[in-house]
């Protein structure tokens, strides 16, 4: 279990000293071989204003493109790197060690969800750039498509009130958290995932 806390020692509402990436859109663990498939979320403290947790529905963003693009997407490969998006985030740069525990991984950009059967987009901050692509290239391809499948019409926001506890199925989302005021407000989430499910 993880434990996602802005308080210091003392109890004191304080701002992380390095940013942890959780503001970025993202599905939880995709550069490991077995990501998480569904994760929960409780909150023990939450804040009055901002902290919301978004999703973004990747079904949704899917089923709206034509034939054509789905095509297209249906084909390619995605590169997903915990080094890479530790550095778009900012934080500290993983040590070689680190890299060598977890190295790139290949993700198809668009899978097939084995309990619902639909397809979905499985991108994020993680993907890192297009197998057999010009990494420029799929990193632009990336973020074109990452901005159009979180448009406001495929978000949903999660409010926080104390003791809620979210469950979510990382195949079909995106999420990541809202800002909110770290150094007035307290927010305390304890977090589990459950990894592997069925491989596709
Ligand atoms: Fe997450």
């Amino acid at each position: 279990m993880h434990v996602l806390s802005n308080l210091d020692p003392n109890g004191v509402p304080t701002k992380p000293r390095e940013p942890t990436g959780t503001e970025c859109w993202h599905t939880d663990k995709s550069y490991t071989p077995t990501p998480s498939f569904a994760t929960l979320l409780y909150g023990i403290e939450v804040p009055a204003v901002g902290g919301e947790t978004l999703f973004a529905n990747m079904y949704a963003a899917y089923d709206a493109l034509s034939i054509a693009d789905q095509q297209r997407y249906d084909a390619l490969t995605v590169v997903h790197s915990w080094e890479q998006s530790r550095l778009k985030s900012g934080s500290r740069p993983p040590s070689d060690e680190e890299n060598r525990a977890a190295p790139p991984i290949l993700h198809s950009m668009v899978r097939t969800h084995p309990a619902t059967g639909r397809k979905a987009h499985y991108i994020g901050t993680h993907a890192s750039h297009i197998e057999g692509m010009p990494i420029a290239e799929g990193r632009t391809l990336l973020n074109d498509l990452l901005g159009y499948a979180t448009q406001d019409h495929f978000i949903i926001a999660h409010q926080w009130h104390k003791e809620d506890l979210l469950v979510w199925d990382n195949p079909s989302l995106l999420h990541r958290g809202a800002t909110y005021n770290e150094t007035r407000e307290k927010r305390v989430l304890h977090r589990t995932d459950v990894r592997g499910g069925p491989t596709f």
